[in-house]
């Protein structure tokens, strides 16, 4: 039986299809333009057995290495996607891609590893990291656990305990959005902040007023706006900048790292800014959709095409006061320097169709794990807005150093793991539905074509990607375990240590005597 996930066969378990598994397990790229985040250079790349042997000018090998010409193109870690949902039980439904199909996708588009995001179950951290290790049996990429956190007691706490010390999970997210779901309150967050601190955990918030969103919905429900025009009017940046600010002041007053995922609004952006300059470790991770896209379609007359745009926190309008694409990537540049993620948590027309009434029940998320690569690629460095070092250090390198893989992740470097994409600067690329390899049969960024195309992805040593076909089977991916206390965390004590000596001395008070 063919396990194989090709153009020709679309999906796997197809028997006709013919595509058999990469070759050889030594390859060759010679004569690229190795690219890290801290330097680049013409060498060739040498990888035996899943990891990288050697990198150095005119490497000889013997006729049993497979040899990829990478002459004039760009040789560079494959991304890794920070943030996505895969099979995700989600607002009555699952999200269409799974642990093969969004990562043969991935794949395609030069994005060798993920993190997901782990749901509990019933609130139980243990049940979810059970469900979501049986979702990933099926995986043919590298990929990596957040876990997010939605009930408090002593058993999360516990649980959380064993997630980082046993189970490889080393970041937390907290909703502060999504009431009646998902939704944390000020008291849990900050629980979890001092519990993630004393870990040496990441905490992640996805920060939008939840109370406040809930409001917003009434509001246009009550004026008579039902459809996904509706989503954006209802939760408007000022919800996202307030869950910001709150987020990042409630992690100052604990001293502990944090990390706002979906960064999706200039409030928010200035938050985080503002925060980073006086020295706080705050990350900002906007998303390729963010970056690309304004919420022009949500105002599109058919209904799907404008649920396609349906993600929390919404995409925002272009122009002044608001995050205009232009002010979100100058911001990024800028000011953020960190890391570029997707949120990819796909929902097809028909799962978008239970909100056709009513925009509280469209389903939120939108795609990108297969666009990532490419939209960066064209809107940040064929335009001039960064270096190509640059683009490495936010698909990839400083993604694997926040999450503390560095450098077996995130790098070009004799020992690291063979994740590797050659990029042709001089071809294009097109997207659409008809030919994206997501199940999606939507794509938001439909039409959109740009500059330079991932033509070779390699992921840990198997040539997965190459002449537009895909050669993945289920189960080659494997769990990279994640270690607590990342560079983030490098001085945290000092600062505690400070605080407390500064602490002016309690008053002594003499007690009242009847
Ligand atoms: O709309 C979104 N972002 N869906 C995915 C869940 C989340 O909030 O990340
Ligand atoms: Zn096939
Ligand atoms: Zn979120
Ligand atoms: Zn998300």
């Amino acid at each position: 039986e063919c396990n194989q996930f090709c153009e020709a066969g679309i999906g796997y378990g197809n028997s006709e299809c013919g595509v058999s598994s990469s070759s050889s397990s030594k390859i060759l790229i010679k004569g690229g333009t190795v690219v890290n985040a801290h330097h680049q250079e013409i060498a060739d790349v040498y990888v035996e057995d899943g990891i990288i042997a050697a990198v150095k000018p005119n490497i000889k090998v013997g006729d049993d290495v497979t040899v990829l010409d990478a002459t004039g193109k760009f040789v560079m870690p494959g991304g890794i996607d920070p943030h996505t949902h895969l099979a995700m039980e989600f607002m009555g439904t699952e999200t269409i891609d799974d642990y093969f199909s969004g990562q043969a996708a991935a794949l395609a588009g030069g994005t060798t590893m993920h993190i997901d995001f782990v749901i509990p179950v019933k609130g139980s951290l243990s049940a979810g990291f059970e469900a979501y290790v049986g979702k990933a049996k099926k995986a043919c990429m590298d990929y990596g656990f957040h876990m997010a956190i939605t009930k408090w007691d002593e058993t999360v706490s516990k649980e959380m305990e064993i997630m980082v010390k046993e189970k490889g999970i080393n970041s937390f997210k907290f909703f502060l959005a999504y009431k009646g779901a998902l939704m944390v309150n000020d008291e849990l967050l900050l629980e979890g902040l001092k519990k993630c601190k004393s870990l040496g955990a990441l905490a992640m918030v996805h920060a939008e007023n939840g109370d406040a969103v809930f409001e917003g919905q009434k509001r246009m429900i009550e004026l008579g706006i039902t459809g996904p025009e509706g989503h954006a009017l209802s939760r408007p940046a000022v919800l996202e900048g307030e869950a910001t600010a709150r987020a990042i002041r409630l992690a100052a007053f604990v001293n502990t790292p944090l990390y706002i995922v979906h960064v999706m609004s200039i409030d928010a952006m200035e938050e985080i800014a503002t925060a980073r300059k006086s020295g706080q470790r705050v990350i900002g991770e906007p998303v390729v959709s963010g970056l690309v896209l304004d919420d022009s379609g949500l105002w599109d007359p058919d209904f799907i095409t404008a649920a396609k745009f349906v993600m929390s926190p919404p995409i925002r309008e272009s122009g002044h006061g608001k995050l205009s694409k232009l002010a979100c990537q100058q911001g990024f540049c800028r000011i953020t320097k960190n890391l570029v993620g997707t949120d990819h948590c796909p929902f097809n027309s028909t799962q978008k169709a239970f909100g056709i009434d009513d925009f509280r029940k469209i389903p939120n998320g939108v795609n990108g794990i297969e666009e990532r690569m490419h939209l960066v690629w064209d809107t940040m460095v064929e335009s001039g807005q960064i270096s190509i070092t640059d683009y490495v250090r936010i698909t990839s390198t400083e993604c694997a150093r926040i999450f503390n893989i560095y450098p077996r992740k995130g790098a070009i470097l004799v020992g690291s793991d063979a994740d590797i994409i050659i990029l042709n600067p001089n071809s294009s690329f097109e997207i659409s539905a008809t030919s994206h390899h997501s199940r999606l049969d939507t794509n938001v960024f439909e039409g959109i074509r740009g500059k330079g195309k991932v033509e070779v992805t390699i992921a840990r040593g198997r040539i997965v990607w190459e002449n537009g076909q895909l050669k993945v089977a289920p189960g080659e991916g494997k769990y990279v375990e994640m270690r607590p206390f990342s560079y983030l965390f490098g001085g945290i004590d000092k600062a505690d240590a400070k605080y407390l000596s500064s602490l002016r001395a309690p008053v002594k008070r003499f007690k009242a005597t009847t």
